[in-house]
């Protein structure tokens, strides 16, 4: 088998501090596992602005385009806040999502059994819950034209942004929310505003339709959006898989992410359009950011970092037994009572992001 080509783009801040405790899991499958891996290890964000002058250089986006999957720490911090808006280290982020093409961004919201206390929501609502949910990334509200302020004859001002999409954008988020339904349990809800924004009534028929020709054994159900709000903090477990527009998208990932109560647990993951060989551009991030109030204090969480470089082993190299592996040495460390401060809880260990790094190492080790 060739060898999987990585590109790993540490970026800034905790990016850094994370990243490296991915690199011991990396090391450790490539030992272990036999699995070959080729690393490009490249700058993004803030780092790269203070080398290049701007925050993501031809270079790196070129090793992005041809890497297997790239897996990204975070950027920016207050060093880098008062540069022009272009050289933001934030840009980096979002002209490498634009480049890569990527469309779909999945993020998942899993209540670690051992976790279930961070939540503010009662522990019954939330423990065991494992949902994903699937955001379109590059079309909808976000980038829909015409958009704009402008300013009437008379004076009055106009602000607008237009939801669009075409029938392409709306299959092809629907075969990747099939697909991952598929290999979960079937089950799929489509959320849209079919009863106000005619954009979405074309989202509804595209995804009926896709169900009955291409996915008769995924189970699809459909949701206005403003219910999915209710029923997500209601009883998320109702769910499984979400798909949905951008900012439909943006809010409920973000309201689903706050039901695990753990920022610094939560993985994702971006694809872009499969290639002949059904090989999709792919990049894996943490949900967080640069945390730079704890930057360089070795405290940082590095497990949503390390659950996203599992989603990698399963969503671009199809090695769901490496990823429930890595999941499995997280749930384990967690049930020894070992924390990292963000996700203290009386009477636990509270460890560094070493030696966090180090425990899911030495749990991986014992699940071999
Ligand atoms: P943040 O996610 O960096 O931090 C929010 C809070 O959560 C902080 O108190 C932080 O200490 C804590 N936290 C975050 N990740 C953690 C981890 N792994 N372990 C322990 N604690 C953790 O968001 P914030 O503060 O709004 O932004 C800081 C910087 O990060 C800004 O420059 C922002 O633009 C950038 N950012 C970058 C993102 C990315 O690279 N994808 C996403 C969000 C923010
Ligand atoms: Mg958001």
């Amino acid at each position: 088998m060739a060898a999987k080509k990585l590109l790993i783009l540490p970026g800034d801040g905790i990016g850094v501090e994370v990243m490296a405790q991915v690199r011991r899991i990396i090391d450790w499958m490539a030992r272990k596992r036999k699995i070959e891996f080729e690393i490009t290890e490249g700058l993004i964000g803030g780092s790269s602005y203070d080398v290049h002058g701007t925050p993501l250089s031809d270079e790196t986006l070129a090793a992005a385009m041809a890497a297997d999957a790239v897996l990204l720490g975070a950027v920016g911090g207050p060093k880098w806040d008062d540069l022009p808006f272009d050289v933001k280290p934030e840009r980096g982020l979002l002209k490498i999502r634009k480049e890569m093409g990527l469309f779909a961004n999945l993020r998942p919201a899993t209540v670690l059994e051992a976790l279930a206390d961070a939540s503010t929501l009662k522990n019954e609502v939330v423990a065991g819950l494992d949902i994903m949910i699937l955001r379109e990334l590059t079309g909808g509200l976000y980038f829909g034209q015409p958009r704009g302020i402008d300013t009437l004859p008379d004076g009055t001002r106009k602000g607008y942004n237009t939801l669009v999409y075409t029938t392409p954008e709306i299959q092809r988020i629907g075969r990747v929310a099939f697909d991952l339904a598929r290999k979960r349990n079937k089950k799929l809800c489509s959320v849209d505003k079919a009863n106000v924004l005619e954009c979405t009534v074309l989202w509804r028929e595209e995804m009926i339709k896709l169900q009955k020709e291409e996915f008769p054994d995924v189970e699809l159900s459909h949701m206005y959006v403003d219910n999915a709000a209710m029923q997500l903090v209601r009883n998320p477990k109702q769910f499984d898989v979400m798909v949905t527009e951008n900012m439909f998208g943006d809010i409920l990932s973000d309201c689903a992410a706050m039901l695990t109560g753990s920022l610094g647990m939560l993985p994702s993951a971006s694809l872009g359009e499969a290639d002949a060989q059904g090989r999709r551009k792919a990049l894996y991030e943490p949900v967080h950011g640069s945390a730079p109030d704890i930057a360089g204090k070795d405290m940082a969480n590095p497990l949503a970092t390390i659950m996203s470089f599992a989603m990698c082993l399963r969503y671009s190299f199809d090695m769901a037994a490496e990823a429930d592996l890595i999941e499995n040495a997280v749930k384990n460390v967690l049930k020894g009572g070992l924390r990292t401060a963000d996700i203290m809880q009386p009477g636990k260990a509270k460890v560094s992001t070493t030696v966090m790094g180090e425990a899911v190492v030495r749990e991986l080790d014992k699940l071999n």
